[in-house]
């Protein structure tokens, strides 16, 4: 028998499949919440797979409550900077993401979304419709700005990154400038990308977009350097781990109107919007700040889609397999 643990409720799919395997044992916590350190402790006991969430920090502590039998940690995420792989590498587990199409979809989009949102004002719109102060139309009420001709700069070329290109290339005729660790050609003939350093893309961008993983070399990747490297009618959009921007430095920027305005879906002390509580620099004071509450991957077809790829990155270990997508 192979005990799988689910550390919070996922949509049905992925627990349906792993359920199938006669030979699994398949619990799901049963608190709708993230789980204290000595409540996952107890709850991984015997386990031979974890299914973890992006809340749930894995570190060797937690491998080595679960036991030697354990094979697999399969994040329900893109991201794996929850789990110490390190640790795990020494223990021989392999950890997992969950990197399925539907997911660089969605985020993608949530990305637009932001970007649309910012560039067209949409949340002070409707702001300033709901408190009845429309009284007429005027020609320089709300004026935004349009997309299209604009440059957005892009870092990070990933499967978000290049379904962030497509459809700012093919949907609203952006031009598009990139920075990745490694180039890619034909992405740059297909989309008339063009490759830049970072500190390049900073001045000539409208538009900054971040897809890129938290890895220690990427954490504050857009410092206080970076800020004034921007154009400041620049809007930033990260969608990706908040930790990649300097939060206290975007405040700077953004109170010294050093850029246009920002739109995040993640943040550096999360789930706290704001690392200092008594900073009244808070984020949300800013009217050209758009903030969701990490949902960039909240469809009902992605959440759905990543539980499966997790069970089935389970059911390949467990069975002796590789995994389908390995954290790497
Ligand atoms: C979400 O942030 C993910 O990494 O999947
Ligand atoms: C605006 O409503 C227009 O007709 O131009």
């Amino acid at each position: 028998m192979h005990k799988v643990f689910i550390t919070r409720l996922i949509p049905d799919q992925g627990i349906k499949l792993l359920k199938k395997h006669k030979n699994f044992q398949v619990k799901v916590s049963p608190h709708d919440r993230v789980l204290k350190k000595a409540e996952l402790k107890k709850a991984v006991r015997g386990c031979d797979a974890i299914l973890s969430l992006l809340t749930d920090w894995i570190d060797g502590e937690i491998m080595d409550a679960a036991g030697p039998q354990l094979k697999i940690i399969a994040n329900y995420a893109v991201g794996f900077d929850n789990i110490d792989l390190k640790a795990a590498k020494k223990r021989g587990i392999i950890v997992a993401n969950a990197p399925c199409p539907e997911i660089s979809e969605s985020v993608a989009e949530h990305t637009f979304a932001l970007m649309i949102a910012l560039a067209h004002r949409i949340v002070e719109a409707d702001k300033f419709t709901r408190a009845e102060k429309y009284k007429g139309w005027e020609p320089l009420l709300l004026l935004g700005e349009d997309l299209k001709g604009k440059i957005l700069g892009i870092i990070g070329l990933g499967r978000i990154g290049q379904n962030v290109a497509r459809i700012a290339v093919k949907g609203f005729g952006m031009k598009v400038l990139y920075f990745d660790v490694q180039r890619n050609p034909q992405f740059e003939k297909e989309f008339h990308a063009r490759y830049f350093p970072l500190n390049s893309i900073l001045p000539r961008a409208d538009f900054l977009t971040l897809h890129i993983p938290l890895l220690r070399i990427t954490r504050h990747l857009i410092g206080p350097k970076q800020f004034k490297l921007m154009k400041k009618t620049v809007y930033l959009i990260n969608t990706s781990r908040g930790p990649v921007v300097d939060e206290k430095a975007l405040l700077l920027a953004l109170t010294k109107k050093q850029i246009a305005g920002a739109a995040l879906d993640v943040y550096e002390c999360e789930p706290l919007i704001d690392c200092d509580l008594t900073d009244n620099l808070a984020l949300k004071k800013f009217f050209n700040v758009i903030l969701t509450p990490h949902t960039a991957s909240a469809t009902v077809e992605t959440r759905q889609a990543m539980g499966v790829m997790a069970a089935k990155n389970i059911i390949a270990v467990l069975g002796g397999k590789k995994p389908l997508t390995p954290a790497k």
